[in-house]
C-alpha cells in the first residue's frame, strides 16, 4: 500500500507495509509509538476509554474527539492526532482540563480518565471555549466511568461553561 502520512502529538508518523492494514489507531499509538496513556476497555466504539483528538484542517483547522479502536491506521492520511500525552503531564504542567479533573475528585482508578479529558478537550477546540452547561452535560454519551461515576466528572467539565 502507499505510505500514510499523519501526526501524532506534532510528530510525523509515515506507516507502510510493515505494518498490517487492518491496525487499529489504538494499538499502533499503544504498540508502535508506546504511548500508553490513552487506554481500551470494550475495542467497539461503547466505552470512550480510547478517544483522542483528531484536527483536519479543510481548510479551517477542524478538532474532533474519535474513538482510536474504530479507525483504521490506514485511514489517518495527514490527520494531526493528538493524545493525553500531548496535552500535559507531571513535567510540562498538565492542561487545564487535567488538573479541573483532579480537583473535582472526577478521577478514581483513573482508567476512564485520558478518554474523558480527550473529548473535553476536543470539544473545547472545536467550540472555541463557547459552550453551555447544557452542551457539555450532553456531550459525554459516548464516554463510560465504572467506578466514580459520571457526576463528578461532568461537574468538573461543567465548569468550563459560559
Ligand atoms: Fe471502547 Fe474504543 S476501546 S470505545
Ligand atoms: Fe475508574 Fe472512571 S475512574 S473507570
Amino acid at each position: 500500500m502507499d505510505r500514510i502520512t499523519f501526526y501524532v502529538n506534532k510528530e510525523k508518523c509515515s506507516v507502510g507495509s510493515e505494518v498490517d492494514s487492518d491496525t487499529s489507531l489504538i494499538d499502533y499509538i499503544r504498540n508502535h509509538l508506546n504511548l500508553r496513556g490513552t487506554k481500551y476497555m470494550c475495542k467497539e466504539g461503547g466505552c470512550g476509554a480510547c478517544i483522542v483528538a483528531v484536527t483536519l484542517n479543510d481548510p479551517e483547522p477542524r478538532t474532533f474527539s474519535v474513538n482510536s479502536c474504530l479507525v483504521s491506521v490506514t485511514s489517518c492520511q495527514d490527520w494531526e492526532i493528538t493524545t493525553i500525552e500531548g496535552i500535559g503531564d507531571r513535567s510540562r504542567g498538565y492542561h487545564p482540563v487535567q488538573k479541573t479533573l483532579a480537583e473535582y475528585d472526577g478521577s478514581q482508578c483513573g482508567y476512564c480518565s485520558p478518554g474523558f479529558v480527550m473529548s473535553m478537550y476536543s470539544l473545547l477546540e472545536s467550540n472555541h471555549y463557547d459552550l453551555t452547561q447544557y452542551e457539555i452535560e450532553n456531550s459525554f454519551g459516548s464516554n463510560t466511568c465504572r467506578c466514580t461515576g459520571s457526576r463528578p466528572i461532568l461537574d468538573a467539565f461543567k465548569s468550563f461553561a459560559n
